[in-house]
């Protein structure tokens, strides 16, 4: 190992990145390291996550006497509350809200930015100590500044995403994140308390050996989707066996691990909800740009979702992403 090489913080390296434009502002390196502050403070709840009968079960009081919030009431309160201090957001959506927060006040009204996130999601897996994350998507506003931010600013394409990312609160924390200059991994090194880069220029392996999808909903997906899971447990990987299927029920951990290692994650829709479960804006857009800008795919079933024109801010969608031949075969079966 090379003691000597130099750890590169995540403000360092925005700050760094900010520097290769003259004109940048440094509102989009401000607001990732908003985020990234938000999510340490979220990291060091959901690792007291166990504590709870100790430490008073959450929506309860504590020993102290102090009411002790939901986790993903917590993380949605953290993240609400750095972005709104901040200077450079102008308003937010998140799925723990019924509609957008604007922020009206004279700085943020100047601000550039608008910022979508689902503050913890996989939290139904709290309980069990599996991995869950935070997943972010920004946007540059369409309208004016100087005013207050519009619903039009939350509802473009995810292809005008100007940055999208994720936090792992796993064996390690890691925060992810893409613009169009490239996807990089920082872990949290909690000895500085800061992120620091672990994976840099992270490349989607162009295929996998592991298909993540909920098999206890395998008889109400369509034909096309039965037709890619038999050919997944029917084909051959290049050691020989079949594919492994893997599904842990928090995406956050089910794409990290497809896009670093390939694979492919499904959330198709069901006879019964269409739609499927996962929402457009605040869990699939962000994933599609990160997947894309690594060199992946992703898609609804019929088109990209990066493409799809969003109508309302809750809105669900099937979910396909992962490794770019992975994505092609399901898209042939
Ligand atoms: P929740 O935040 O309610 O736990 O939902 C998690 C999401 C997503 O992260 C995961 O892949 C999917 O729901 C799992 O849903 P199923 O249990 O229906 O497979």
């Amino acid at each position: 190992m090379n003691i000597n090489r130099k750890i590169q913080t995540l403000d360092e390296f925005t700050i760094q990145q900010m520097r290769d434009f003259p004109n940048a502002t440094g509102e989009l390196a401000g607001l990732l390291r908003d985020i990234g502050l938000a999510a340490k403070r979220v990291h060091v709840e959901v690792n007291k996550a166990g504590l709870v009968d100790i430490l008073g079960d959450h929506g309860t009081t504590n020993i102290q006497g102090e009411e002790v919030k939901k986790l993903d009431i917590f993380a949605n309160n953290q993240f609400m509350g750095v972005l709104r201090h901040g200077i450079s957001c102008a308003g937010i959506g998140s799925e723990e809200m019924d509609d957008i927060v604007v922020f009206d006040d004279e700085i943020s009204n100047q601000s550039k930015y608008v910022c979508l996130f689902d503050p913890l999601d996989g939290s139904t897996n709290i309980d069990v100590n599996v991995s869950i994350g935070t997943i972010f998507s920004v946007f540059r506003r369409v309208s004016e500044l100087g005013k207050p931010a519009t619903k039009a600013d939350f509802l473009q394409q995810g292809l005008k995403q100007v940055a999208a990312g994720y936090v792992i609160y796993g064996s390690s924390t890691m925060l992810v994140y893409a613009t169009r200059r490239g996807a990089n991994g920082f872990t949290l090194d909690q000895s500085i308390g800061e992120f620091t880069l672990s994976h840099p220029d992270i490349q989607c392996p162009p295929t996998g050996k592991i298909y993540s999808v909920n098999h206890g909903n395998y008889f109400r997906y369509d034909e096309k989707v039965k037709r890619y899971i038999t050919a997944c447990q029917q084909k051959t990987t290049e050691t020989g066996g079949p594919y492994t299927q893997r599904y842990i029920g928090s995406m956050v951990a089910d794409v990290h691990r497809s896009l670093i290692k390939g694979g492919i994650f499904m959330y198709p829709g069901t006879t019964d909800r269409p739609k499927g479960k996962l929402r457009l804006l605040y869990e699939c857009n962000p994933f599609a740009f990160i997947m894309e800008i690594a060199g992946g795919k992703a898609t609804d079933g019929q088109q990209r979702i990066l493409e799809i024109q969003p109508t309302e801010v809750h809105q669900r969608t099937p979910f396909f992403v992962g490794s770019k031949l992975m994505m092609e075969e399901l898209e042939n079966s």
